[in-house]
């Protein structure tokens, strides 16, 4: 039975529970993060750790682990689970209490768990042939920046996707392509690797931000402004960037093909460094 972790212990996956009241489940009151770890090394651990520091201030909850202790959880559970890639997956939810309450308790205790999962990145399918993405309105909040688990308008803006036969959904809010359901947006617009600015409407990606550093040390040019929807089917290249699923290219757009409908040149130049970035210890 693989391992769990919850408030302190560890315990196998099927033990490990939390009472009905806990506001992560009743409000989405909660920060999540999701950690590569490759061949025993987490990658970027210390960029998402910082960026759950960050959300879980944003909301007022207080962080019940240091960064080192984190660390420790990431190192046991990814030891546990017999697996070269895997994604740790930590939620911290501003916990449980005696009855439902809209209201912020007075002495809060936050439940914090995780767990790994099997990742099977890069998906060789994916790098040959790319996705097939179509565009959605993107009704999300106005605070896609911190990385809450209220993620029913991505789950059914996928949902939407899988029903009209397409990979993901790029979520649209006042004619800019902002990201897909759990990835960041970036297009190849004449010649420039481009992705909108930081701002509220969209998380700052630990892998996008990895890719901006390895286009700008290869020479690409880079952009950061938003992406406007009437030049998206004119881009040279469209990637969805995650964790989980590293580098994705885009190769149809709303049934239309982007590009020459295969995965670009930039892509395929951004893609071997980032592979190799993922065997570089400075990157843990
Ligand atoms: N999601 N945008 C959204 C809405 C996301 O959910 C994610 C990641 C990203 C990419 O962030 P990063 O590069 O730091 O993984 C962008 C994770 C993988 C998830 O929800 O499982």
């Amino acid at each position: 039975m693989p391992l769990a972790y919850l408030n302190g212990n560890y315990l196998d996956q099927a033990d490990a529970h939390l009472p009905l009241t806990d506001r992560g489940l009743l409000f989405g009151d909660s920060i999540y993060e999701v950690i590569p770890v490759y061949h025993g090394q987490p990658f970027q651990a210390r960029a998402h750790l910082a960026r759950l520091q960050q959300g879980l201030q944003a909301i007022h909850i207080t962080n019940p682990l240091s960064q080192d202790d984190w660390l420790q959880v990431i190192s046991t559970l990814s030891a546990d689970t017999p697996a070269p890639a895997q994604s740790i997956y930590i939620q911290v939810t501003r916990g449980a209490y005696p009855e439902r309450a809209h209201k912020l308790p007075a002495q809060p205790q936050s439940n914090f768990f995780a767990f790994s999962k099997i990742l099977h990145t890069p998906d060789p399918h994916i790098q040959t042939h790319g996705l097939h993405a179509i565009t959605q309105p993107d009704v999300r909040w106005h605070h896609c920046d911190l990385k809450t688990t209220n993620l029913l308008p991505n789950v059914l803006a996928l949902a939407t996707a899988h029903e009209q036969g397409a990979d993901d959904a790029i979520l649209v809010r006042d004619g800019v392509a902002r990201e897909g359901t759990s990835s960041n947006l970036i297009a190849i617009l004449d010649g420039v690797l481009t992705t909108s600015p930081d701002n509220p409407l969209l998380l700052p990606g630990v892998t996008r931000n990895l890719i901006l550093r390895l286009a700008a040390e290869a020479g690409i040019p880079c952009a950061r402004r938003d992406i406007h929807i009437d030049v998206l089917p004119q881009a040279d290249e469209i990637w969805l960037t995650s964790s989980t699923r590293e580098i994705a290219p885009v190769t149809r757009l709303d049934q239309q093909p982007v590009g020459d409908g295969t995965p670009g040149p930039v892509w395929q130049q951004i893609n071997t460094l980032y592979q190799a970035a993922k065997t570089q210890p400075d990157n843990r």
